[in-house]
């Protein structure tokens, strides 16, 4: 019998908030293949899985995934794509001999997730070999409850975005809704304090980091993130602006 691959969200940082599905799989499979963002560096989603659930007995492998803007319908960094195939590779080797395995990723696999884009290469290795998708408790609730604010009510619209997006599509996504998520936004602070200066917005913004982790920080005055002040945010950083 072949093994199945389950993508499992371990949630954003707090291991109590790992789901108890997250827990039983992570417990039943014998092979976790953990993604690290730097080469030789540690996975920080097998860093909250081992807060819950012993790694004894298990063969872990971390995998690099380089860390490469990737644009839906243009091809990725050949780099990013060795990443993945070599992922894919070692996971079929797995479930065709019987074994399942775990592939824990941060928040929710549906948000910004290499493991989908690790599915995909499997599917085409291997399409018939089975999928579970486990989904977890995603950094935009998480960053919303640290601040005590909600991200949508009544008729709010909510747009989540990379804020590595250029100006012009982060300005007309600020028009258009309600309430706004932006996501990785550790290294674009210097053009973003300006843009939402401009577009009045700044006081509707606030900058949770590393939340529900240890070291959890909510901003409301941006501006102390900018370069020059020295205290830069974390790459575990989301901004949610909110205009009602
Ligand atoms: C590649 S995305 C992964 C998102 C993840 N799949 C999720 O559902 O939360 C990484 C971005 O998520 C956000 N993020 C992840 N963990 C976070 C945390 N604990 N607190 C605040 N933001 C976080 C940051 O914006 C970071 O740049």
């Amino acid at each position: 019998m072949k093994g199945t691959l389950y993508v499992v969200g371990v949630g954003p940082g707090d291991p109590e908030l790992m789901t108890l599905k997250a827990v039983r799989i992570l417990e039943r499979c014998g092979v976790w293949l953990a993604p690290a963002a730097k080469k030789d560096g540690e996975s920080t989603a097998l860093g909250i899985v081992e807060g819950v659930v012993n790694r004894s007995g298990k063969e872990i492998i971390t995998h690099h995934f380089p860390m490469k803007k990737i644009r839906m319908g243009q091809s990725p960094d050949p780099e990013v794509k060795k990443a993945w195939n070599a992922a894919a590779a070692q996971i079929v080797g797995h479930l065709q001999a019987g074994r399942d395995v775990a592939f824990p990723t941060l928040g929710d696999p549906a948000i910004y997730s290499t493991g989908f884009y690790v599915c995909e290469t499997l599917f085409d290795l291997a399409p018939d070999l089975p999928v579970e998708i486990i989904p977890g408790v995603s950094a935009i609730g998480a960053s919303a409850a640290a601040a005590g604010q909600p991200l949508c009510l009544g008729d709010d619209r909510l747009v989540v975005i990379p804020a590595t997006f250029e100006n012009g599509r982060l300005r007309e996504t600020l028009e258009q809704f309600d309430s706004v998520v932006l996501m990785k936004v550790h290294r674009v602070m210097d053009r973003l304090v300006p843009l939402l200066t401009e577009m009045n917005l700044l006081d509707k913004a606030v900058l949770v980091e590393r939340s529900s982790q240890s070291g959890q920080r909510i901003r409301r005055d941006l501006t102390t993130a900018l370069t020059g002040n020295n205290d830069e945010p974390h790459y575990f950083s989301t901004i949610i602006v909110r205009k009602s």
